[in-house]
């Protein structure tokens, strides 16, 4: 079931746990997360950046193979479609690609900047029934192309940006996407509380969900955290397993050449992956 992210994420925010959202890069990542959900009976967001919906050939191509997945593969749990850290021109691009969730990452802009974008896709949004997540405060490191200095969200700002409507909310508490430095100071749970002090329940993100140790995932889901991105993560379990095929010799031996059989040790990795992050974030049987 494709649908906006609004519900499953109000819901996750009521019940304390998160919901995971997962990046896509390929038909085998979507299939990966799609059948872990499902058989996890866990909602799930798959997320697309900018980069990955142009490696796909277009946000209509995606928009169409993971309706036509859900179709074929039966999925019932609910599943966003999600633009991961959208330009403005991009969120429009994947509206009209039949995306259910948008999210707009205005956070290079000055604030003022930032606040009239994501209000004006906030009427867009609403109008259309689809789900809205704006960002304050940059996220480290890099993805994509995207680059962020991992600077903590002023938590007025952050308020500036919730009364706006928006359905849920990144704010950088010093997470970074990709793999954590070995002197890394950790999440900004002083940021976290005081951006929860001004937003209430707002839904929160929170972003570079790879390699943040379990007790802090947990604290901030306990701080109003309903949504967690998990990109790297998946890709260093892929790109493992796969390693580990070829090593051993296996595309040499029989027809293990066949992409069917090449990627399939890289498919399961990506669902054990899933299957973790969703026991962690307790969405399992929430759907
Ligand atoms: P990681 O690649 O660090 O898991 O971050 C994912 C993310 O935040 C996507 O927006």
């Amino acid at each position: 079931m494709l649908v906006s992210a609004k519900e499953m994420l109000q819901k996750a925010r009521e019940g304390k746990y998160a919901v995971g959202q997962f990046n896509i890069n390929n038909l085998e990542w979507t299939k990966a997360i799609l059948l872990t959900a499902e058989e996890m009976r866990s909602p799930v967001i798959l997320g697309v950046s900018e980069g990955a919906g142009k490696y796909m050939t277009g946000f209509g191509t995606v928009a169409a193979m993971v309706k036509a997945m859900i179709d074929e593969l039966n999925i019932t749990v609910p599943v966003a479609l999600h633009l991961d850290h959208g330009t403005y021109e991009g969120c429009y691009k994947c509206i009209k690609a039949g995306f259910s969730s948008i999210m707009f990452d205005g956070s290079h802009y000055p604030i003022e900047e930032n606040v009239e974008k994501t209000r004006e896709l906030v009427h867009v949004t609403e109008n259309l029934g689809l789900s809205l997540e704006a960002e304050v405060g940059s996220i480290g490191g890099e993805e994509d192309g995207v680059v962020g200095m991992g600077e903590c969200a002023d938590p007025d700002e952050c308020k500036m940006i919730a009364d706006l409507g928006v359905t849920m909310l990144a704010a950088g508490i010093g997470n970074i996407h990709g793999k954590y430095p070995e002197n890394w100071a950790g999440l900004s749970f002083e940021t976290l509380e005081a951006v929860k002090e001004k937003v209430g329940d707002m839904p929160l993100v929170l972003h570079g969900g790879t390699g943040i140790p379990e007790d802090m995932i947990k604290k901030a889901i306990s701080l109003g955290v309903a949504k967690i991105n998990v990109n790297t993560e998946c890709q260093l379990s892929f790109a493992d397993a796969t390693r580990k095929y070829i090593e051993a010799g296996k595309d040499q031996q029989g027809k293990g050449y066949d992409p069917r059989k090449l990627l399939a040790p890289g498919t399961e990795a990506i669902k054990a992956t899933v299957r973790e992050k969703i026991e962690l974030f307790g969405s399992a049987n929430k759907a």
